[in-house]
């Protein structure tokens, strides 16, 4: 029998996390899922429908009654479809990201989402990414990393990450953005962004994306073989 492997990465916006978590997969043959996308399509839905993001019990309900699905497109990219809309782009936007972790603070709402991750996560192999996965989600998962970089080395991405889309955001705002949204992260009290015990830390600061990927790979194909 072919060992079922499970590979989570965790860590901070910006670190890389989605980058190497999608060559990983491509390499490795693995599927890839982006839990950080789960939370957005649900944030977008929350935003359109105007509800109070204060208000656990609405957000929650929300997440039971919607339906967010994870495809690969041939290119290896994430589609992500929120009750049959494609919201790959939209959940992206600027917007989201300012409100997402006011949804995903709150343990009703987590609950929902990581029963869904488990679920996908059942019969096949998986490279997962996100804030829990090593903690919450997967806490027997084979490889564990905790994927890190400088505020200011992930504020430089995200900011080039923007441009791409046509926002030119200013480098200080991105960096306090970053800094909020990581102290609202690590200092939740469900699922708070923390490496595992057993994690393996990596700092990408100065390590590009391919990097990474070759470190974890050859960790893969040692514990495989
Ligand atoms: O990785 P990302 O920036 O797309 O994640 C969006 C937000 O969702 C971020 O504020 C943290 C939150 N998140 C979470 O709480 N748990 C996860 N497993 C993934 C993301």
């Amino acid at each position: 029998m072919v060992p079922k492997i499970s590979i989570a990465i965790d860590g901070p916006a910006g670190a890389g996390k989605s980058t190497v978590a999608r060559e990983l997969a491509r390499r490795l043959g693995f599927l890839y899922i982006d839990t950080g996308a789960m939370y957005r399509a649900l944030t977008l839905k929350a935003l359109r429908r105007g509800l109070n993001l204060d208000d656990e019990d609405s957000l929650k309900a929300l997440a039971g009654e919607s339906c967010i699905e994870l495809t690969t497109d041939p290119e290896h990219l994430t589609r992500v479809f929120l009750d049959g809309e494609d919201v790959t782009q939209a959940i992206r936007e600027p917007e989201v990201s300012r409100h997402v972790s006011l949804v995903a603070r709150f343990p009703g709402v987590r609950e929902v989402m990581v029963r869904r991750q488990r679920e996908m996560a059942r019969c096949k192999n998986v490279v997962m990414d996100g804030r829990d996965v090593g903690t919450v989600v997967l806490p027997d998962a084979e490889v564990k990393i905790f994927l890190t970089a400088s505020p200011e080395a992930r504020a430089r991405r995200r900011q080039r990450d923007l441009l791409a889309q046509g926002h030119n955001i200013q480098l200080d705002l991105l960096i306090r953005e970053i800094r909020e949204r990581d102290r609202l992260d690590s200092s939740r009290p469900v699922a708070p962004l923390v490496p595992a015990p057993d994690a393996w830390i990596i700092d990408s600061s100065h390590l590009n994306a391919e990097q990474v990927v070759e470190m974890i790979v050859a960790r893969v194909l040692g514990r495989l073989s």
